[in-house]
């Protein structure tokens, strides 16, 4: 298990800088809402579940200094954290949690505030933990012996609060002595794929092979992979799958060769209000993520750029989606609401 902060007892979160990663493992000392803020937007922390515990514990932060307002200090944290990152919807499901919470103790000291909030994003984390271990339980048995399986992106522990989603299966199949190989597409522009998922199934001791992403088609029609899975950012209620662009293409491959494609996430990134993928925003980021990747100008001066960080896969090639509460087929949106009524009626289940 692999978490991307901790909160620290002295009213801090240490945060591992993911853009650091694979070469050096850096912890952050996050203090206010405005350093949660940037290292959001800047995917210091990323991953979809990662983002909303983050967010969370951002809220917290408003409260360190003891505002004289608290409750406008916090609703204040809460309006700049929703500017974030628009796509994950993950983020959105927990600062709504915490607005919750503000909204319930409108007099509240702010000594009481902090601790209602800090156990609210204590939850938040908890429930992912849970989630995680879940959800990589039920996949297990999509995966035998001997398989190849193609992974996008990064979807293991920082992504999350420590299991990861696309990563749980993997890495709990790994421990059971099932022997897979993992293809890791690098994804461009900004390498999740190369730089923390290779770098965590090296830590877990997962035999993997890097591949660029032009290169997925190729493997497999050589027979290398007999699965694809990934994360989400945004599941809307139909099924369709907004994750790290590149999916897409990922999906059509796997339908085009036979192979199954499945999607791992926790119900937090399921999106009720959202009826399918065309409602689902897309961001769209800085032309120098892709002229000058690292540092290094790899484009002529000038060059039109469009940069969207993720795409939306329709249900219609989307196999079966994993949750914590098990393995839904399409159509997803009766398997959808039944998990939600049932975790609404047994909250342990959150
Ligand atoms: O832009 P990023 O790195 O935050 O994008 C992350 C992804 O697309 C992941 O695949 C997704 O959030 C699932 S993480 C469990």
């Amino acid at each position: 298990m692999i978490p991307p902060l901790y909160w620290n007892a002295e009213g801090h979160v240490d945060l591992l800088d993911q853009t650091q990663l694979p070469v050096a493992e850096v912890w952050l000392e996050i203090k206010t809402v405005e350093a949660m803020a940037e290292a959001i937007r800047s995917l210091r922390v990323r991953g979809a579940p990662a983002i909303g515990i983050a967010a969370a514990y951002g809220v917290v932060l408003a409260l360190r200094d003891d505002p004289a307002q608290p409750q406008n200090a916090v609703q204040t944290a809460i309006d700049a954290l929703t500017t974030t990152r628009p796509t994950a919807v993950n983020l959105f499901y927990a600062l709504d949690r915490m607005q919750a919470v503000l909204d319930t103790h409108p007099d509240a000291t702010t000594g009481y505030l902090r601790m209602a909030l800090l156990a609210e994003a204590t939850a938040i984390e908890a429930e992912d933990q849970a989630s995680g271990r879940r959800l990589g339980e039920h996949g297990v048995p999509l995966f035998q012996e001997g398989m190849g399986v193609l992974t996008h992106c990064h979807a293991g522990g920082v992504a999350t609060s420590g299991y990861g989603t696309a990563l749980a299966p993997l890495l709990q199949a790994h421990v059971q002595g099932i022997g897979l190989h993992v293809f890791v597409d690098e994804t461009r522009p900004l390498m999740q794929g190369s730089r923390i998922t290779a770098w965590e199934l090296g830590k877990a001791g997962v035999p993997a092979t890097l591949i660029t992403d032009s290169m997925a088609a190729h493997v497999m029609q050589q027979g290398k992979v007999q699965a694809v899975i990934v994360g989400a950012d945004r599941i809307a209620a139909n099924g369709d799958v907004a994750n790290k662009i590149g999916t897409y293409a990922l999906a059509v491959l796997a339908d085009a060769h036979g192979i199954p494609f499945y999607v791992a996430a926790p119900l937090s990134t399921i999106d009720f209000d959202t009826s399918t993928g065309e409602g689902i925003v897309i961001e769209e980021r800085k032309a120098q993520e892709v002229t000058h990747g690292f540092g290094r100008q790899t484009a002529p001066d000038g060059v039109q750029v469009y940069n969207p960080a993720f795409d939306v896969t329709p249900a219609r090639l989307v196999t079966a989606i994993i949750t914590e509460h098990g393995i839904a087929e399409a159509p997803y949106i009766d398997t959808f609401e039944g998990w939600r009524e049932r975790q609404q009626n047994q909250p342990s289940l959150r």
